[in-house]
C-alpha cells in the first residue's frame, strides 16, 4: 500500500498501524515536504526503506491500495490518478462533494477498481451512522450539528457531510417552517446539505463531534459521536477498508457499509 499524507496527523498513526499489521506492506508514501527522503527518517525514527514521493502519480509502483489523508485540494486528483493506474483507494480526506464522489464512482467502475471513502473511519462513528440510517427510516424530522476546533478549515466536517448525504439516501427530512419564509437571518437555520439542515460550530476544545437529533412530538432521540484528541480511532477502520477495497468495484461510501452490510 501507499499512504498519501504519511507525515500528517492521521498519516503518522496509519504508518504505525501498517507496520504493526503482519498482513500489510507499506511500499511508498507521499508528502511534499518529505519528498525524496526515507519515510522513517522523515518521521524521526529508524529507516523504513519506504520512499516518500512528491505526488501520487510517482508513488504507485507495486502498490495495490492507496490511502489518502491529505487535503481537500488534492484528494480528488490523487484518487483519479490511482484509479487510472488500476489501484484501489481508501479516501479519508474530507471536503469532496456528492458530485466529486459521482465522478470517482464513474471512473472506478470504468476501470473495475474499488474505492472506499468514509468521512469518519472510527468504528464508533460508523455505528453512530448506521444507527442514524435506521432511525431515519422511522423518524421523519432530523437535523445535524457538527462541532470542531476553531482552526478546522472545512465546513461541515467530513463526518457531518457524509451523514447528511447518506441520510438523503433513506429520505429527505421533514422541515418545519419553510426557511425562505422565516423572519430573521435564514443562515441561522444552518446550511442545507442533501436536504438536511447542518449546523457547524467552530470553537476551541472540540476535536470532531457529530450529533444528529431526531424529533417527534414530545420526544427526541440524539445520536452523538465524540472523537478525542488523537488519531488512533481512525486506524483500525482505515486498515479494514484497505483489506476490503481490492475486492470491491466502484465507490463504497461509509465504513458502516463494510461493517453492517458486508461483515
Ligand atoms: N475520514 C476520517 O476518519 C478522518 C480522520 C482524520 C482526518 N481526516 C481528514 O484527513 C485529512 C488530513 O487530516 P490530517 O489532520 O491528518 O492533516 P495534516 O496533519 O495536515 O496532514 C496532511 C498530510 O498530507 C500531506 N499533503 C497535504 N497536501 C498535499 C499535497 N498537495 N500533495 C501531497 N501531500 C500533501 C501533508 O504533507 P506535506 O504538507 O509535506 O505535503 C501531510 O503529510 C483532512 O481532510 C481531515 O479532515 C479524516
Amino acid at each position: 500500500m501507499c499512504i498519501a499524507g504519511a507525515t500528517g496527523w492521521t498519516g503518522r498513526a496509519l504508518v504505525q498501524g501498517a507496520l504493526d499489521a503482519p498482513d500489510l506492506t507499506l511500499r511508498s508514501a507521499v508528502s511534499r515536504s518529505a519528498a525524496g527522503r526515507d519515510l522513517g527518517e522523515a518521521l524521526g525514527r529508524e529507516p523504513l526503506d519506504v520512499p516518500v514521493h512528491e505526488s501520487v502519480g510517482d508513488a504507485l509502483d507495486g502498490v495495490d491500495v492507496l490511502i489518502d489523508f491529505t487535503s481537500a485540494t488534492v484528494v480528488k486528483a490523487n484518487t483519479l490518478a490511482a484509479i487510472e493506474a488500476g489501484v484501489a483507494v481508501v479516501i479519508g480526506t474530507s471536503g469532496l462533494t456528492a458530485d466529486d464522489y459521482a465522478d470517482i464512482d464513474r471512473a472506478a467502475h470504468e476501470r473495475s477498481v474499488g474505492v472506499v471513502a468514509s468521512g469518519n473511519f472510527s468504528l464508533t462513528a460508523a455505528m453512530c451512522q448506521a444507527g442514524a440510517l435506521l432511525a431515519a427510516r422511522h423518524l421523519p424530522h432530523w437535523e445535524v450539528i457538527d462541532y470542531a476546533s476553531a482552526a478546522k478549515p472545512d465546513v461541515p466536517s467530513g463526518t457531518a457531510r457524509e451523514l447528511a448525504e447518506r441520510l438523503a439516501e433513506v429520505r429527505r427530512p421533514a422541515l418545519g417552517h419553510p426557511i425562505e419564509e422565516l423572519h430573521g437571518p435564514h443562515e441561522a437555520r444552518g446550511a442545507t446539505i442533501a436536504g438536511t439542515q447542518v449546523h457547524s460550530m467552530r470553537v476551541p476544545s472540540f476535536v470532531v463531534s457529530t450529533e444528529v437529533v431526531f424529533g417527534l412530538p414530545d420526544e427526541r432521540l440524539t445520536l452523538r459521536h465524540d472523537a478525542g484528541g488523537t488519531p488512533e480511532p481512525y486506524v483500525a477502520g482505515t486498515l479494514l477498508a484497505v483489506r476490503r477495497a481490492p475486492e470491491l468495484v466502484g465507490l463504497t461510501r461509509g465504513l458502516d457499509r463494510l461493517l453492517v452490510d458486508g461483515g
